[in-house]
């Protein structure tokens, strides 16, 4: 555990907004800085921070907090990392209080044994009595600079591994946590790899996470990986990625190849910008992961029918605006290390200058695969084109694909508009059995699983498994199981299986400027475990209670005055109302920061909540004025709402004496009369409510 004390001086150390420049152009405006967000693409700014009080806010993606919060989402970190990573950054030397079952501790235990794991399958091959692993790589053109440069190695197995990361102290808990030994029943312990050239994986900071062992010559499966563990999530992570961060952003291209080997050509012949996914077909996350440190994703595909169907499948990454989604399909069903062989690195280069966009490559293969000049043709191209395209349907795009799929096939828009439903429909259906599927063939997995069963071995074609993996769909139950005997997921030193999100993000619930998202109760609570609906007046009335914190925060003491009013609100969170309480309990002249520390002391998730508001940044109005405006808008939030219940209590309790009732009328009254006088207030004055959009265009006009 980090102490608090740590974690204050951490925050204390590091500058939002300094952090924040090392990738975002920003702009200051007014108190704030504005930029475009740097996690969900945008050509008009919508990203701004507060830096009174170290807190940022997208009103475009909704997401926000403070400085911890903004690392883990551009790192990918956990929360303990985000606190380390500005640490060393701030040279903040931190004293893990050592709690063994601290997540950070438990990870860094991982981290280890993976690098200890690492230099003994190294040393293995470079030094080993068996000369068959360096004869391997030597045939594949890879001599001892390369497996050096790589860290390869050499599993021999016979617990070879299991003995020597006992002698180096560490437990069988955690060699069966890395995934690098199985249980074996009875206390019994074997090596994970065995006979195999080994692949170290790394993550982006360059902790060894994982591995990929790759068969000498024929046999499956060719490629044995680690499973999940809690550090590596295949759908994640990235093969290469930490060497190749700094050539992605010099030449702001990312080039995604498949197989590890392919990303070592490529490397060795002078194309440094490459990553491969690690036997999955391209993510979400692998997409976000990738975009934050380049514009442009260059896929490559061998050319095979796995491959194609790997691009039809990342069409959904397809969104014009944030990035450029561009495909090579080498000939001759030549994977990247062939075709290097073959035809040379500046060959490859050259191709990966000309790679296409993924939708005109998805356009062409479609009428290289049905003949558009005859009806029924056309028919199936249309059928296909638009099951290709499904994956956009909520795009804001969808008409630009209809249309391009209009001029291809000479058909007019509304044709093809109206085609769509029936067609996007039945492919929901066909996703919706799939799923259901695969939820079975989990099921019976785990079942499988506990009782003691391997899991399927491997078997049937090479080309059906691949299929498989390739396009990222776990096969039917009875289709032959792609990898590997103990591709389980371990569960964790807590005993649940560990989830494939960062789980311990603060709940992150930010209304989308007056629209909000239920907010999630307590801490840690995942927003969505239990689903709340709320009215419309509800809705409003916590966007504008994250408004007035915002506005609270950054100017207390001008809100001292006014804590008889904000006694007058009715809170819809009562998280909100802790806060404002918690930073008027503050001293007079008490400093935005600190403030922000008060609020962060009632209720963790403080930087998130207060991070939301923005009417500060885009009203004319004189602070005072919008202060005012929020009150009594939030005044005449709560008694709408306390009218509407007071209604709905007089219609519908007929248990209500006649007392009950005339106090309620008697209530109803008034408030009616206090609602006229707060419409009246509000009213005169213009709406301090600007558009981001419209505010942004005049900015760079001026
Ligand atoms: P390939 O079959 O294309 O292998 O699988 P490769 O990288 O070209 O390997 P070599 O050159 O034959 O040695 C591409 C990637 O798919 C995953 C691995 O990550 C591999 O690098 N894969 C493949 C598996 O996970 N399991 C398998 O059985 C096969
Ligand atoms: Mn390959």
């Amino acid at each position: 555990m980090i102490s608090d004390e740590e974690k204050d001086q951490v925050r204390a150390a590091s500058d939002l907004v300094a952090i924040v420049q090392e990738t975002v152009e920003l702009k200051p405006r007014g108190h704030e800085f504005w930029g475009c967000c740097p996690f969900h693409g945008e050509k008009t700014p919508s990203f701004h921070i507060i830096p009174a009080t170290q807190v940022w806010h997208c009103f475009g993606c909704g997401e926000g907090g403070d400085v911890f919060t903004y690392i883990m989402k551009r790192e990918n970190l956990s929360f303990p990392e985000s606190i380390r990573y500005l640490a060393d950054r701030a040279g903040i030397e931190l004293h893990d209080t050592g709690d063994r079952r601290e997540r950070g501790t438990k990870r860094a235990r991982i981290y280890d044994l993976c690098a200890e794991t690492a230099q003994f399958y190294h040393t293995m091959l470079m030094r080993g009595k068996d000369g068959r692993p360096r004869e391997y790589f030597a045939s594949r053109g890879m001599g001892g600079d390369v497996c050096r440069r790589y860290c390869l190695g050499f599993a021999p197995g016979r617990n070879a591994l299991v003995s020597h990361l006992s002698q180096a102290g560490f437990t069988p808990q955690e060699m069966i946590d890395a995934n690098v030994a199985v249980s074996r029943g009875r206390g019994q312990l074997a090596d994970r790899f065995y006979d195999r050239v080994m692949f170290p994986i790394f993550d982006e900071q360059g902790h060894n996470i994982a591995f990929g062992g790759r068969i000498m010559g024929d046999g499956q499966p060719k490629y044995l990986n680690t499973a999940e563990t809690s550090v590596f999530h295949k759908k994640r992570n990235l093969y290469g990625f930490n060497w190749a961060k700094e050539f992605i952003v010099a030449q702001d291209t990312a080039i995604v190849v498949e197989g590890y080997t392919d990303c070592i050509a490529c490397w060795e012949a002078g194309i440094k910008n490459v990553v491969a996914t690690l036997g999955t077909a391209l993510t979400e996350h692998h997409v976000k992961t990738l975009t934050r440190f380049a514009k442009r994703i260059v896929y490559m595909f061998d050319g095979d029918a796995a491959g194609q169907k790997a691009a039809r499948r990342a069409i959904q990454f397809i969104e014009q605006d944030s990035m450029d989604l561009r495909c090579v399909v080498l000939p001759d069903g030549n994977d990247p290390m062939e075709f290097i062989t073959a035809h040379g690195g500046e060959e490859l280069q050259a191709r990966i200058d000309a790679a296409e966009p993924l939708m005109d490559f998805v356009y062409r293969s479609l009428q290289e695969s049905s003949d558009i000049t005859t009806p029924g043709g056309r028919a199936k191209a249309l059928e296909d084109a638009l099951t290709l395209i499904y994956p956009l349907r909520d795009s804001y795009m969808i008409d630009t694909y209809f249309i391009q799929i209009a001029d291809l096939l000479g058909l007019d828009l509304e044709t093809v508009r109206a085609s769509s439903g029936r067609v996007f429909r039945d492919v929901a259906k066909r996703e919706d059995a799939e799923r259901r599927r695969e939820q079975n063939y989990e099921r019976q997995r785990a079942q499988a699983e506990r009782s003691g069963s391997a899991g399927g071995r491997a078997s049937g074609s090479r080309d059906a498994g691949r299929g498989a993996w390739a396009s990222g769909v776990t096969p039917p139950v009875s289709a032959p199981v792609e990898e590997e005997p103990y591709d389980y997921v371990p569960l964790d030193a807590y005993g649940a299986a560990p989830v494939e999100v960062v789980d311990d993000l603060p709940p992150i619930d930010v209304p989308d400027g007056m629209g909000a998202v239920p907010a999630a109760d307590g801490l840690g609570a995942p927003a969505a475990a239990a689903p709340m609906v709320l009215t419309d007046l509800e809705r409003k009335s916590l966007a504008g209670e994250r408004e007035l914190l915002t506005m609270l925060t950054s100017y207390p003491d001008l809100f001292r005055t006014y804590a008889d009013r904000i006694c007058s609100i009715e809170w819809v969170d009562p998280r909100h109302e802790s806060i404002a309480w918690a930073v008027l309990a503050t001293p007079p002249g008490t400093d935005p920061a600190a403030c922000m520390d008060a609020a962060r002391s009632v209720c963790p998730e403080a930087a998130t909540l207060v991070s939301a508001g923005r009417i500060s940044a885009t009203s004319k109005h004189p602070t005072e004025t919008n202060i005012v405006f929020m009150l009594d808008t939030l005044e005449l939030y709560t008694i709408k709402r306390r009218m509407r219940a007071a209604q709905a209590k007089l219609r519908q309790d007929r248990s209500l004496d006649d007392e009950a009732r005339r106090a309620l009328t008697v209530q109803a009254a008034q408030d009616s009369q206090r609602q006229r006088e707060l419409q009246k207030s509000i009213g005169g004055v213009a709406d301090p409510f600007r558009l981001i959009g419209l505010e942004a265009a005049g900015t760079e006009q001026a």
